[in-house]
């Protein structure tokens, strides 16, 4: 059977009235950074620091160790973040929180702030499906927070 193009047309605005990228604001990016806030304010740092340990939610211990609580249970998949304040800048790290994979398309680390499929070739658990894995206040507290991990 063939569609009518009008119900095509229908079909498509449905989609993008209710579409997922709705959660995810443009955000500009500059060399290895982005400059503004998601939120055009300043994160909470004592917020992003509960958040990188909530292994079920922010997921960073799963592959990061650090200067964060029970150390047994940090991953050894990627650099550690001691010192990490001193290393990059605020929107260096904002970048890599984003959507590092835009530095490294390789890149294991997840895309935080960008909306993964549910078609049936990504098998992501519901939960995760159609909508960013972390707010763009979640992603200004983690800011927040990794810019006081100094040596
Ligand atoms: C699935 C594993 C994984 C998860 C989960 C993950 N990362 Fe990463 N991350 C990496 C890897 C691997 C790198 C190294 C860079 C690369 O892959 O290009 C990295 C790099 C980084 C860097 C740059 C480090 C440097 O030394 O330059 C920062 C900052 C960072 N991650 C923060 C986070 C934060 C914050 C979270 C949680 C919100 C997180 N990562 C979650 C794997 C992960």
């Amino acid at each position: 059977m063939t569609w009518p193009l009008w119900a095509l047309c229908a079909l498509t605005s449905v989609a993008s009235a209710t579409s997922p990228l709705q959660n995810v604001q443009p955000y500009a990016v500059t060399g290895d950074a982005i400059e503004k806030s998601l939120t055009g304010q300043a994160g909470d740092a004592k917020r992003g620091a509960e958040l990188i340990q909530q292994r079920h939610k922010s997921l960073c211990v799963l592959c990061h160790s650090g200067p964060f609580p029970d150390p047994h249970l940090q991953g050894t998949l990627a650099p550690d973040l001691t010192g990490i304040g001193e290393r990059l800048s605020a929107g260096q790290l904002r970048l890599r929180i984003v959507d590092t994979k835009r530095l490294n398309p390789a890149s294991i680390m997840p895309t935080y702030y960008g909306v993964i499929a549910n078609d049936k070739d990504t098998r992501v658990a519901d939960g995760w499906r159609n909508k960013p894995v972390l707010t763009a206040e979640e992603i200004e507290d983690l800011v927040a927070y990794l810019q006081t991990l100094r040596r």
